[in-house]
């Protein structure tokens, strides 16, 4: 088996600068990225060529892509400990990606239920081909780095699977390339549900007002909207995979993804309180966790050749490794070495 070449399992995960972030993405993907970054080798990059696979606007997307950059760091990753870059500024994405897309059946792409649901929102002239294709560039992504881990919430687990059937049928085709990386949810938050609608997944590009908490919200409009939180007509306060109870199970969701308790002790604790000492104490511990990551965020974006230089040395550290991935597919595909 291939593996990377140092002693610590790698991690690399990825979220798209589409939009302003969530406390999904947070207690989702970055969460876990900061808890991990100091026992495992850890990549995480800003993924710029996924965001084009629905139409942006050039100057949104590359302010967007620094803000991305910025809340990484805000959330607490360590750009001496984590390796951060901006995955166009390594061109070998879009070269594996390429090969990856010829060895990819259509009949696994189109069963991704990701993009079943958005290419249902659009007429098939104007859907572009990227976005079918977006899973071949994912696992593009994470095979360059022969990545062990992949820390993501769960809507991307469908996505995981196809980057193992993918590599294992690289391998199988042409020899031992790539690694078979290997999923890893949080325990909690791993999909936190829409404030007004809790069926369905919290998203960054859901337009109505009160659907999601972002990370840079105000914290008086955070808490609103928490506060305002679809919920039920019962009084108990328990986790329930009951769908009338997905408002109360997801504001204890993420209650418990942010303090890390168990489902018994957090049960215990609101075992005689209301729906409104819920909503106020899942405020409270969301606003606690925003206010110092946006004082953090603020000072970084003011900073602005720090930034600039946490992704220069990301690009040169994982430029590297990606291009030597990128040769030997390249060499074990067939394609003449130029000399
Ligand atoms: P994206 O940008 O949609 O989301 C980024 C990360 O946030 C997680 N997430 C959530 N987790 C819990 N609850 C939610 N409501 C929620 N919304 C989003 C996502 O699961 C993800 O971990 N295809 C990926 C980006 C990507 C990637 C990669 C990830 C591209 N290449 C390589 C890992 C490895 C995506 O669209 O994520």
């Amino acid at each position: 088996m291939v593996s990377n070449s140092g002693n610590k399992p790698r991690v690399l995960s990825g979220i798209q600068p589409s939009g302003n972030l969530t406390i999904g993405n947070y207690l989702g993907a970055l969460k876990q990225w900061v808890e991990v970054q100091r026992q495992f080798d850890c990549f995480y990059c800003v993924v710029d060529l996924h965001a084009i696979t629905v139409a942006q606007n050039p100057d949104e997307l590359r302010q967007k892509t620094r803000e991305s950059a910025a809340m990484y760091i805000a959330a607490g990753l360590d750009p001496e400990v984590s390796t951060i870059f901006v995955q166009s500024h390594i061109a070998a994405h879009s070269e594996l990606a390429w090969m990856l897309t010829c060895m990819a059946p259509l009949g696994w792409l189109h069963r991704m239920t990701q993009f079943k649901d958005k290419s249902a929102k659009q007429s098939q002239e104007s859907i572009g081909a990227g976005l079918l294709n977006y899973p071949s560039l994912m696992a593009a992504d994470i095979l360059l780095y022969h990545a062990d881990l992949v820390p993501v919430g769960d809507d991307q687990n469908q996505h995981l699977e196809f980057t193992r059937d993918l590599a294992q049928r690289f391998n199988h085709a042409y020899g031992e390339t790539f690694t078979l990386p290997s999923v890893m949810n949080p325990e909690a938050g791993a999909r936190i549900m829409g404030l007004d609608n809790p069926t369905a997944k919290m998203s960054k590009s859901e337009d109505s007002e009160n659907h999601a908490v972002f990370l840079l919200d105000d914290l008086a409009a955070a808490r609103r909207k928490i506060m305002r939180a679809v919920t039920d007509s019962h009084r108990e306060i328990r986790f329930s995979s009951e769908r009338e109870r997905a408002g109360v199970n997801n504001l204890l969701t993420i209650y418990q993804a942010i303090t890390d308790e168990s489902s018994a002790d957090i049960e215990a604790h609101f075992a005689d309180k209301g729906y409104g000492d819920l909503k106020r104490a899942v405020a409270d511990c969301v606003v606690s966790t925003l206010e110092p990551l946006q004082a953090r965020y603020y000072e970084l974006m003011n900073e602005k050749g720090y930034l600039d230089s946490v992704l220069k040395l990301g690009r040169e550290k994982a430029g590297a490794i990606a291009e030597a991935t990128l040769k030997r597919a390249q060499e074990n595909m067939g394609f003449l070495a130029p000399s």
